[in-house]
């Protein structure tokens, strides 16, 4: 039986926009934040159509160089893309500046989607290495996290569902979060009138979140599962039990790992940097619902939440799992 490739299958946001189920991450290592513009490239050329990036990870200017190269030859047109981006926590008092400078580095007049980056708010620290010479994770010379006294986390989403509604405002087609809990998105369904299109999280046999998703899903939020891989060097590809749904399916542990979301309705953006593997990252495996099961069930038992921090640590869910990590 012939299955449509991963970036054929496309989902419908809660304000009726379409979505590629499966798009390429773009938060490289800072030290080969360049090569992203020839990851992009790549990307578009195997078929993708959907491009995650943030202000935070740097690289927007090169999403933006391989994005126009791609229009000019004629390769795709900006409105069969999907494009998202983000708001960082040091910017969380002002997304409308974060959001023109994204649109300035992408090159771009809109985006598809704008998610508050983390329910956080940080202060403003100056740092070298950080973006835009401010430091993404702020933290005094004890390692202690500095917020922002005067923030609180749902005015972020606040002010981008402010410029969401703006009949005249048309820099942004659907808006969203990431990073919520349960209690979060329940605020924000109480306090703000525009259900997020969206939660990205991150999600994988190791971190099956089945409360969040049942949560999200019966509120017709689309969850989207980052590191899917596992972040930095794919560890999640060495799990025993892809070895032996790699043979099943006579599929690779990769393709494994991504159609393992799709198939449940959930988007997926995994992150690379070669051109090879890019363009062969895209097979979708139809899995049985017994083996997504068991995917699913894998995590209950040998739980691991990959992106986490002293800063990240003040949310709930996080922060367990922060201190269980200190523990180990
Ligand atoms: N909202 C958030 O807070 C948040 C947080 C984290 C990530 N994200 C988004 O999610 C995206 C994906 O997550 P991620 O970047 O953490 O990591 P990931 O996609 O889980 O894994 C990336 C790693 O997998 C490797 N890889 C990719 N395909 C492979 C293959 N076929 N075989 C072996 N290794 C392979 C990559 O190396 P090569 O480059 O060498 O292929 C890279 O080291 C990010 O890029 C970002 O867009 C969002």
């Amino acid at each position: 039986m012939l299955h449509p490739v991963s970036s054929e299958v496309y989902f419908t946001f809660n304000n009726g926009n379409k979505v590629p189920a499966f798009g390429l991450g773009t938060a490289a290592p800072h030290q080969k934040l360049a090569e992203t513009k020839q990851a992009v490239k790549a990307a578009v050329k195997a078929g993708y159509r959907h491009i995650d990036t943030a202000w935070a990870y740097g690289v927007e200017e090169y999403v933006g160089e391989a994005l126009q190269e791609l229009f000019e030859e004629g390769v795709v047109k900006r409105e069969d893309l999907h494009v998202t981006t983000k708001v960082w926590h040091t910017m969380w008092s002002d997304a409308n500046k974060s959001l023109n400078e994204s649109l300035h580095r992408l090159k771009l007049d809109y985006v598809d989607l704008l998610l508050q980056h983390w329910p956080l708010c940080t202060q403003k620290i100056p740092d070298p290495h950080g973006v835009d010479n401010i430091a993404k994770e702020p933290v005094d010379d004890q390692g202690k996290p500095l917020y922002d006294e005067n923030g609180d986390w749902i005015e972020t989403y606040k002010q981008i569902e402010r410029i969401y509604l703006d009949p005249e405002d048309t820099r942004v087609r659907a808006i969203g979060v990431s990073n919520y809990p349960i209690e979060y998105l329940m605020r924000v369904l109480k306090e703000c009138r525009t259900v997020p299109a969206c939660n990205q999280v991150e999600l994988h046999p190791r971190l099956p979140q089945r409360e969040l998703r049942e949560f999200c899903n019966e509120h017709k939020i689309i969850v989207t599962a980052y590191s899917p891989l596992g972040g930095n060097g794919a560890p999640l590809l060495d799990l025993p039990i892809l070895k032996e749904l790699s043979e099943k399916y006579d599929a690779s542990p990769n393709d494994i790992l991504t159609s393992f979301h799709i198939r449940q309705g959930t988007i997926v953006i995994p992150r690379s940097l070669n051109p090879t593997r890019i363009a062969s990252n895209l097979e979708f495996v139809p899995l049985s619902a017994e083996d997504v099961r068991r995917l699913n069930e894998y995590g209950e038992t040998n739980k691991k939440r990959f992106i986490n921090g002293p800063v990240s640590s003040i949310i709930p869910g996080f922060r367990e799992d922060f201190l269980m990590e200190q523990h180990s």
